[in-house]
């Protein structure tokens, strides 16, 4: 049985933690099975509960382990953490590429819901929507064009809030909607006469499309929003694991 080593440097949270993780990893300790209570742990391992809990809730916060109110802590299925990446806004997207952020606000209207974004958004036809185009620009310079169309009942508050200023999804947040998930999707395109202009480079270069279904904490869809990145600009990079 793997050890902690009270005389390495490496702190004893991290080396029960390391420990944990290779159980999970070398399938010792299976999907759905739950691992030992904390009063265990520290027995096994001669470490005091502050050190096996840490350990705990580290590995359920990477995902590893979850945790199931008055049952125990459980091993999580591999599959959860594959392709799942982090839903971010594009104000959090460029703070972490080390850009600064600002929005030029081409238009914020209440409309009605064609059939296309109706789907999208599971609401009829002619139902009220609001849709808001911006450039969002990256350190001064065009990065992307995007359109949103966002559920009225549940955004109306932000037909108040200068959208070239602050984050939608900030003020979404504000206004108490959980943004919980979403569904993407990329594709490459050529850039239009329309897009050319507000994106500042020529009709035809090259650009990619995402497009984004978000929903809220109880599944509901609330925004469906088309982004043109342009592709001299924009790169995405995504890990994987096996
Ligand atoms: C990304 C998403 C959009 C979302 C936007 C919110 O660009 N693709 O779906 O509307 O972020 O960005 P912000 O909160 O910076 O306004």
């Amino acid at each position: 049985m793997a050890r902690i080593d009270v005389n390495s440097p490496v702190p004893k949270y991290y080396q029960l933690k390391e420990i944990l993780r290779d159980m999970i990893e070398t399938k010792k300790l299976g999907a759905g099975q739950v691992i030992p209570p904390e009063r265990e742990l520290c027995e096994r391992y001669g470490v005091s509960r502050m050190t096996a809990r840490q350990a705990v809730i580290e590995l359920v916060n990477e995902g590893l382990l979850y945790r199931v109110q008055g049952r125990g802590t459980f091993v999580a299925e591999a599959k959860l953490r594959q392709g799942t990446g982090r839903l971010t806004s594009f104000t959090q997207d460029m703070q972490e590429r080390g850009m600064q952020v600002s929005s030029v606000v081409l238009g914020i209207e209440v409309e009605e819901a064609g059939p296309v974004v109706a789907r999208m958004l599971r609401i009829d036809p002619g139902d009220r929507i609001i849709r808001v185009r911006r450039v969002r620009n990256a350190d001064g310079k065009p990065m992307a064009l995007e359109t949103s169309h966002l559920l009225y009942e549940v955004a109306k508050g932000i037909l108040e809030v200068d959208l070239s200023e602050h984050s939608l999804y900030e003020q979404l947040g504000r206004m108490g909607v959980r943004i919980a998930s979403a569904e993407q999707s990329y594709e490459a395109v050529l850039v239009n006469d329309f897009e050319s202009g507000h994106l500042g480079v020529p009709a035809g270069s090259p650009a990619m499309l995402i497009e984004r279904i978000t929903f809220d904490s109880e599944e509901r869809p609330f925004e469906y929003v088309k982004s043109v990145y342009r592709a001299d600009r924009y790169r995405i990079t995504t890990r994987l694991e096996s």
